[in-house]
C-alpha cells in the first residue's frame, strides 16, 4: 500500500478505496517537539487497540469519528479527513503545560474543564493559541471554534465516565478533528497513553507518556496496564 504520510507516531497508507486510510501506529515515541525520541516496546500495539475501542465506544454513545475497522493489531482503517490544524486540549486537573504556565501544583482539580488551542505547526512548536489568534490564522471560523469546544467537552464527559469506571482519572488530553469527504465534522486521529495523561485513582501512579517524557521509567508497563483496563 502506498505510503501517503509518516509522522512521529504513526504512518498513514493510502486505504483500500477511496476515502479510506489505514494508520499503522508505531513503537517510536518522541516528546518535545521530537527533541528526545525512543522505542516504546508495544506501544503501537497498545494504541491502536485502546484507540479502537474508545472510538468504537464513543461512537455508540453517538459521537462521529473517523474510526472504520480494525484490520491488525497495529493498523486500523479510518475515513480519510481533511484535518483542521489545531489541537484541542481538555483539561480536569492541573498538569503539564498548564502547571508550568500558571504554577498551580500538578493534580489540583479543575471544577469547570479548561479547553485549549494549539496551532499543528512543529515549526512554532505547536503553540497555544486564542481565539482571536485563530482567526487571525483562518484556521476555524468562530462559530467552529465554539463547535469545536463544546464536541471536546462532550467527548470529555464520556471518556472521564469511561476511565472513572477502570479506576483511572483522566487528567487531561489531547483531540484532533477534521472534515470527511461529505462536508461532516469528525473526530480524528488517536486517543491513547501518547495522547491523554491517565493517573490510577488511588495512588495517582502515572500510566501514560509522562513516564518517558519525564524518565520515570516503567514505561512499557504502564501502558500494558492502559491495555488491560481499557480492553477489560
Ligand atoms: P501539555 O500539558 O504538554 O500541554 O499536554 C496536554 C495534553 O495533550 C496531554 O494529555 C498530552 C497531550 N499532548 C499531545 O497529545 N500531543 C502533544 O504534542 C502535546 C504537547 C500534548
Ligand atoms: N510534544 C509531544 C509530546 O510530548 C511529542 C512531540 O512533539 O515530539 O507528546
Amino acid at each position: 500500500m502506498k505510503l501517503v504520510y509518516e509522522g512521529k507516531a504513526k504512518r498513514v497508507y493510502e486505504g483500500p478505496e477511496p476515502g479510506r486510510v489505514r494508520m499503522e501506529f508505531k513503537d517510536s515515541a518522541t516528546a518535545f517537539n521530537g527533541q528526545k525520541r525512543a522505542e516504546i516496546a508495544g506501544k503501537g500495539v497498545v494504541n491502536a487497540a485502546v484507540s479502537a475501542r474508545l472510538f468504537q465506544w464513543l461512537g455508540d454513545q453517538g459521537v462521529e469519528t473517523h474510526y472504520l475497522a480494525t484490520v491488525d493489531d497495529r493498523q486500523l482503517d479510518v475515513e480519510q479527513l481533511t484535518m483542521i490544524g489545531l489541537e484541542v486540549v481538555v483539561r480536569n486537573r492541573v498538569a503539564g503545560s498548564l502547571h508550568q504556565r500558571t504554577g498551580l501544583a500538578e493534580g489540583t482539580p479543575i471544577a469547570i474543564p479548561v479547553v485549549e488551542f494549539y496551532y499543528k505547526n512543529d515549526a512554532l512548536g505547536d503553540p497555544l493559541l486564542n481565539d482571536d489568534h485563530i482567526r487571525l490564522l483562518g484556521l476555524a471560523s468562530p462559530d467552529l471554534v465554539a463547535r469545536l469546544k463544546q464536541e471536546a467537552l462532550r467527548i470529555n464527559q464520556l471518556l472521564s465516565a469511561f476511565f472513572q469506571d477502570r479506576q483511572l482519572i483522566l487528567v487531561d488530553f489531547k483531540l484532533e478533528f477534521g472534515w470527511n469527504p461529505n462536508g461532516e465534522l469528525k473526530l480524528g486521529d488517536e486517543i491513547s497513553p501518547d495522547t491523554c495523561r491517565l493517573w490510577d485513582e488511588a495512588t495517582h501512579e502515572r500510566l501514560d507518556k509522562d513516564r518517558f517524557r519525564r524518565d520515570m521509567g516503567g514505561v512499557e508497563d504502564a501502558y500494558q496496564e492502559i491495555y488491560r483496563r481499557v480492553m477489560a
